[in-house]
């Protein structure tokens, strides 16, 4: 097992996914972790990842430093490196400029860790700089502005990078990590999702005890998958609760309620709730407004619901770890709100709910093949994902029933198009989305003034970036056809050829 310790960088969970992508477990800790309970867990290495703030500030991270001399192999990265280095006896000077981006590798020695590669790129992101290394290491590679971008002391088995080798952006980054995690810690290739599921179903079991769970499910994965490992851990003691707030697409309730069945054997309520939804929504056309309205009434909703059972103390969330950096800005983090995702912030405190949250480690590919292990059905583990305000943030304007019932036609041909054509699995999401304006067009010798439907596919690996999905035009045409061909009331449909960013994946 290699330990990961959390000093607050975004990339943090990264660093987990490139050790468990290579069949290691990893577990993430946060830096009040004691060296007690390091050598309790018994991992075979330790990783410091990178963090936010500049060493000598005082509020930096810190650990204990017995850490350090336990014997663990460890590996510092950027932050890890500098606060390691210091703790050790070196010296690292403060710098008013940040070098950040791309730089040129140079390898002096190749050492332990950077065997496999050469002379290579590095994704560098830091303000402090070591200058001198703790007795006993040596420096192995330097940039053009960093004259110690790696070292080691092989006695001691304690390596530092100055750079992100688990990024994308430093091709050779997960070349040099094998190396730390096999050839220095000894770590066999041998963990699975398997292992993954069973040590969360244990975790959930000893933490729920004999109380009982409940859980809101969206019909996605992520809920899905959260429901079906809390099921096997508790059994009867969870309650899903689904709430139609008539924003769902067409035949969706009924689909979910099909596949939950077969899928998750627990107990499940439907919730009708569309007309304090939509009454609510009337003549709302700010898009901030409508997703805040729709969040506060959920959790009304489901706080009404969850009140009817007794004794429930906890609430499993399918939060998956994009939605937790995502949402960070929500807790008050330095960068921009963009968007209220409303059920990642959670219920109310006056709910006194404890939280489950088994798949926060975790990225979209993850949950599925983790849905695939606990023996989900494919449709279920390839559904796309699909907004909490539902197609109320596709209706640009006012959303009506009329709406409504518009473009729930035109997203169940685009649907059945993108299925029919084997698409569903390429692409991230599609959609459509609903224009308020009007364009005038000829159908059958007719004028015709309609409504505008825009069709949105894109790809993307985590929702965080995401590209315009290059559909072939045929496929284009057969979906424009039917859409204004099928559907009263659109006379026109268009393709959006934004990414993210500088465009987000939905239009509101
Ligand atoms: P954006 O539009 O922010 O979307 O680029 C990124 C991904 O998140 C989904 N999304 C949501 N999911 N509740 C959700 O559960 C929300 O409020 C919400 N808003 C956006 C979106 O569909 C895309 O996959």
């Amino acid at each position: 097992m290699i330990l990961v310790i959390d000093f607050g960088s975004q990339y943090n969970q990264l660093i987990a996914r490139r050790v468990r992508e290579n069949r290691v477990y990893c577990r993430i800790e946060p830096p009040d972790i004691t060296a007690a309970e390091v050598a309790a867990m018994k991992p075979d290495g330790i990783i410091l990842s990178g963090g936010p703030s500049s060493i000598y500030e005082d509020e930096s991270p810190q650990m204990d430093t017995a850490v350090l001399e336990m014997g663990i192999p460890i590996l510092g990265i950027c932050y890890g490196m500098q606060f390691l280095a210091l703790a050790m006896g070196g010296e690292v000077t403060r710098s008013e400029k940040r070098e950040y981006g791309r730089a040129d590798l140079i390898i002096r020695e190749k050492g332990s860790l950077l065997k496999d590669v050469r002379d290579t790129r590095c994704w560098m992101s830091h303000g402090d700089s070591i200058e001198t290394l703790p007795r006993g290491f040596s420096a192995i590679a330097l940039t053009r502005n960093t004259k110690i971008a790696a070292a080691e002391n092989p006695e001691k088995k304690i390596y530092g990078l100055q750079f992100h080798p688990e990024v994308a952006h430093t091709p050779d980054g997960v070349k040099i990590m094998r190396r730390f995690i096999f050839d220095v810690c000894g770590c066999e290739p041998s963990w699975t999702m398997k292992k993954f599921a069973a040590d969360s179903i244990e975790k959930i079991r000893e933490k729920v005890g004999d109380k009982k769970v409940i859980l809101g499910l969206s019909g996605g994965v992520d809920s899905s998958v959260t429901a079906s490992l809390v099921q096997a851990a508790i059994g009867s003691r969870l309650t899903c609760v689904f709430i139609d707030n008539g924003l769902l697409r067409e035949n969706e309730a009924l689909d979910l309620k099909k596949t939950f069945k077969k899928n998750i054997a627990s107990k499940i309520r439907l919730v009708s709730a569309k007309r304090k939804f939509l009454s609510a929504l009337s003549k709302v056309t700010d898009p901030e407004k409508k997703r805040k309205i729709i969040g506060r009434i959920f959790v009304d909703v489901f706080e009404a619901e969850a009140q009817k059972i007794k004794g429930v103390e906890f609430l499993a969330q399918g939060t998956i770890y994009p939605d937790v950096i995502e949402s960070k800005s929500a807790h008050g983090g330095p960068s921009a709100v963009i968007k209220s995702h409303h059920n990642v912030g959670g219920l109310p405190e006056r709910m006194k709910l404890k939280l489950i949250e088994p798949l926060n480690s975790l990225f979209k590919d993850e949950v599925r093949e983790l849905g695939l292990e606990l023996g989900l059905d494919e449709g279920l583990i390839w559904r796309h994902p699909f907004p909490g305000p539902g197609l109320a943030i596709r209706i640009m304007g006012a959303v009506t029933q009329k709406k409504l019932s518009l473009l729930r036609k035109v997203d169940a041909i685009l649907l059945d198009e993108i299925e029919k054509n084997k698409y569903g699995r390429k692409l991230w999401q599609a959609f459509a989305v609903l224009l308020p304006i009007k364009t005038v067009g000829v159908m059958g010798d007719k004028r015709t003034y309609d409504h505008i439907a825009a069709i949105r596919a894109v790809t993307s690996k985590d929702a965080m970036t995401a590209d315009w999905a290059r559909l072939p035009h045929d496929l284009l045409a057969e979906i424009s056809n039917r859409i204004i061909n099928e559907v009263d009331g659109i006379n026109r449909a268009v393709y959006d050829i934004t990414s993210k960013p500088p465009g987000t994946i939905e239009w509101e």
